[in-house]
């Protein structure tokens, strides 16, 4: 079976967070089945890892947007280091720029990646078994392949498509229709429409064969909070599944990982983990000997990154015998500015700001504990991450938190807390450091943790019985 994901994220090539992670992943595990070969293809950027070197041009065509020919190039890369064949589509002038996101002309970006991909695999006549199609950006494949003549070629593939953040739906104006490929019956129109725009995320929902989010907790969520597709997931729910996601177990190792300057197994946890957590103390001017609280990730309120100044002023200030906290991310100016004046107040306090690879290794292994005030989280996997290394998760309860973390209370081994406030996730720390300080307890539970086996093979078989039409459970 032939499967091709598209995805605007892929690591190690492009990562702005867990999308990177899935898409880097996912297709890895699904070829250690036998008879999957799977791939991904994902827009060129301008960055300095991906050296053109590296990679061969496998096709050069062109594409009609807008009135406008755009050269599109796909490269594929030379040796699979990644696990699966990768390839990177590349339109001079939309798809070579320097970051993923956050452009003026995003969603003609997005509508030529998907177009240059599918007039690619027409023109070659590729025609994989499936079509993973990951968030939004990739959302109107679907209804591409089935009703766009210029695909006619790729007519009755299977597509799946994966609800990572249903936050972001790509909505855009009518006026964006002259963008898209040929349509070859304006009665279809009404798949591409919700509440009077075009949205690929509803179409994606409308028009694949089945679709699902990274856990059953946010799924459920999805039913009752969706930013306005509500009605449209319920009407759809026949083709709805929740799968959590699994986290690279060869990559996220604390026994091997490259980045840590001590390794360490289950055995050897707590020197390792006290010897990673001196070393990160020293380099922040930290006291080694207090507990360390880790935040790691980007700065947006579905992440409950706006809570985090008041959380970590009410946390140093009332833990009598003091805490560490150290965050890492970057993301909402306001929120990165009041953070600033935070690490200007308190010494115990270390503020990184940046997407740092590296540095997010030494905190999942240095840490005590992981705080995850997210109001939404589809999976998280940061939590998972955290929990392999030992580190006890505290997080909201919600989306995949749910599904992935259980409290002590029931039998667990993390901390949960119900509401997105400052107050009930400083609540939560105050009975993590009470753990903290029962050192049998908390041994027990690093224990557990590391235990937990979050690996992608049970999740890699349910998405093949997803793209087999086969029941998951
Ligand atoms: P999301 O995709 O919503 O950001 P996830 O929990 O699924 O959340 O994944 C986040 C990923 O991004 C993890 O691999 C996490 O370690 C990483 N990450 C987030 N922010 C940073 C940062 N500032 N520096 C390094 N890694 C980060
Ligand atoms: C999204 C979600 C996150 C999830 C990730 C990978 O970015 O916000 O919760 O883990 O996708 O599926």
């Amino acid at each position: 079976m032939k499967i091709i994901h598209l995805s605007t994220e892929c690591f190690p090539v492009a990562k702005v967070g867990g999308l990177a992670d899935v898409v880097g992943a996912l297709p890895k595990y699904l070829n250690q089945i036998k008879g999957v070969e799977s791939s991904v293809v994902m827009p060129w950027y301008d960055r300095s890892f991906v050296h053109e070197h590296q990679f061969e041009t496998v096709f050069d065509g062109w594409i009609h947007q807008d009135a406008q020919m755009l050269q599109v190039l796909v490269l594929k890369e030379r040796q699979h280091v990644l696990g699966f064949p990768l390839y990177l589509v590349k339109i001079p002038g939309l798809l070579d720029r320097e970051n993923p996101y956050g452009y003026w002309d995003e969603s003609q970006q997005f509508l030529a990646f998907q177009h240059g991909v599918l007039h690619w695999l027409s023109a070659m006549q590729i025609r994989p078994d499936v079509l993973h199609c990951h968030d939004y950006h990739t959302g109107l494949v679907p209804f591409m392949v089935e009703h766009c003549y210029e695909f006619r070629f790729l007519k009755g593939v299977r597509t799946i498509g994966t609800i990572h953040n249903g936050e972001y739906q790509g909505a855009m104006e009518w006026s964006m229709l002259s963008y898209f490929p040929w349509i070859d019956n304006q009665q279809v129109l009404g798949l591409l429409d919700w509440n009077g725009k075009i949205n690929p995320l509803a179409a994606m929902l409308k028009c694949t064969h089945a679709f699902n989010a990274v856990s059953k907790g946010y799924l459920e969520e999805l039913f009752h909070n969706f930013r306005g597709l509500e009605r449209l997931v319920q009407h759809e729910h026949q083709k709805a599944f929740g799968i959590i996601n699994g986290i690279d177990t060869s990559l996220w190792d604390p026994a091997t990982d490259h980045y840590l300057s001590f390794n360490y197994t289950s055995e050897s946890v707590i020197d390792g983990k006290a010897f990673n957590k001196s070393k990160l103390c020293k380099q922040y001017g930290l006291n080694e000997s207090l507990p360390l609280v880790g935040f790691i990730g980007r700065f947006a309120l579905e992440k409950g990154a706006d809570l985090l100044p008041d959380i970590i002023s009410q946390i140093i200030q009332q833990t009598y015998g003091g805490v560490n906290v150290i965050v890492l991310g970057s993301g909402d100016p306001a929120m990165e500015f009041e953070l600033e004046q935070v690490n200007q107040r308190f010494s115990n306090f270390a503020f990184d700001r940046g997407y740092k690879e590296e540095l997010s290794h030494h905190i999942y292994a240095s840490s005590d504990f992981l705080l995850m005030p997210s109001r939404v989280e589809p999976c998280g996997l940061n939590q998972m991450y955290a929990m392999r290394y030992g580190t006890i998760p505290v997080v909201r309860y919600t989306g995949g938190l749910k599904d992935t973390v259980e409290d002590i209370s029931t039998g667990g081994a993390g901390i949960n807390f119900a509401y997105a406030t400052a107050d009930a996730a400083v609540g939560a720390l105050h009975r993590a450091l009470h753990i903290y300080h029962q050192p049998d307890l908390m041994g027990a539970l690093i224990q557990a943790n590391m235990s937990f086996d979050f690996s992608w093979q049970a999740s890699a078989n349910k998405y093949l019985n997803l793209y087999k039409g086969e029941s998951l459970e």
